[in-house]
């Protein structure tokens, strides 16, 4: 029994915010954002519409894609580290707003790695016969936990979400396998230091911005590349797979210039992987499954293909998967 993607979908907000607009709120310039990311436009989240929101109007996108109703879904997993409330679960009122009644839901805290996290999961829980249908869900609202005072961030980061309806289904389409790694040691490199248990809420935390991202973006840059690599060639050669092999290669769209350096270290030709960071930024959780669903609704997808997806983000965390389309 494998876990197989019947459904997609994705939603970006309507409002645009293009490097040109962040040039009259930061001392920064189009020119500088795109050498060194490939980042042109991003999307931010209206007042009212919340991570939820945006993860169900994904979700609902999938759900009709593969002919499903969602009280027909068994388990809902979501990747994200901007939710609605520090708790309970994002997914739970993903799961009241959809309607998704027989449905257990919970959050996956992976960072940019969420959602890669959160299929995971979904897949075992299919492949050993708990559940038919699963929804796997990415949704950031980072516009909402980044500083837009700090060009070194603000830049980099747009709002967004992404959902794959699973369904256990015999036969060889399916996710082949998943591989993930967590390297806790550097969290500081990549992190929110508000307002948790370590530093609680305070006025004077608010004033040391503590509840905003916080980047070592060298550093990060280096592990991204080298993680993103080798967790791809983990799972291309736990199946005897090279990358001539592969369809379609998503990997996290963080920036263009980590992209292009793994997809060159892993020998991927040109059209063989996807791109769609220059409209977006970079979504964490979201980006994977954005990406699916473009591509998807886009014919780059065909049955039989093999598709990889790798992802790295804050904890370190990082993963790759192999399905067969
Ligand atoms: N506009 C203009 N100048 C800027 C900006 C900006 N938006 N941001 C930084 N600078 C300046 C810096 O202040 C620095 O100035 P200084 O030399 O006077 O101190 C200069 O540009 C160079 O800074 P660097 O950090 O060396 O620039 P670099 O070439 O490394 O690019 C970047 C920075 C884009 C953040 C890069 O390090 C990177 O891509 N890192 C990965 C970060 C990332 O993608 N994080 C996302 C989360 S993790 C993930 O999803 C994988």
């Amino acid at each position: 029994m494998k876990a197989r993607i019947v459904g997609t979908g994705s939603y970006l907000p309507e409002k645009i915010l293009t490097n040109f607009d962040i040039e009259k709120m930061v001392d920064t310039s189009h020119d500088w954002i795109v050498t060194r990311t490939g980042i042109e436009e991003r999307r931010i989240s209206a007042a009212d519409e919340d991570t939820s929101d945006l993860a169900v109007k994904a979700a609902q996108r999938a759900l009709d894609m593969a002919g499903v109703s969602a009280d027909e879904v068994d388990l809902i997993v979501m990747g994200t580290v901007t939710g609605d409330y520090p708790w309970p679960a994002t997914a739970c009122l993903v799961q009241a707003k959809l309607g998704a009644k027989k449905a257990f839901a919970y959050d996956i805290s992976a960072a940019c790695s969420g959602f890669l996290f959160a299929l995971s999961c979904a897949d075992d829980f299919l492949s050993h016969g708990r559940g038919k249908k699963a929804l796997v869900i990415g949704a950031e609202v980072f516009s909402r936990a980044i500083d837009w005072t700090d060009r070194n961030t603000c830049v980099l980061f747009g709002d967004g979400a992404g959902a794959v309806l699973l369904e256990a289904q015999e036969g060889d389409s399916g996710v082949l396998s998943s591989h993930l790694h967590s390297d806790g040691s550097h969290f500081e490199m990549l992190y929110q230091p508000g307002f948790g248990t370590r530093n609680p809420p305070s006025f004077e935390g608010l004033e040391a911005r503590l509840t905003f991202l916080r980047m070592q973006g060298n550093e990060v840059y280096k592990f991204a590349v080298r993680s993103l690599t080798e967790v791809s060639k983990e799972a291309l050669n736990a199946h005897g797979f090279s990358s001539e092999d592969v369809g379609l290669f998503i990997p996290h769209q963080a920036n263009l210039r980590i992209l292009e350096a793994t997809v060159k270290r892993l020998k991927f030709k040109a059209g063989q992987y996807f791109v769609n960071v220059n409209k977006y930024g970079n979504t964490s959780a979201a980006t994977i499954p954005i990406a699916i669903d473009e591509a998807n609704r886009g014919g780059l997808l065909k049955e039989g293909d093999l598709v990889l997806m790798a992802s790295f983000g804050g904890g370190f965390t990082w993963g790759g998967t192999l399905l067969r389309w």
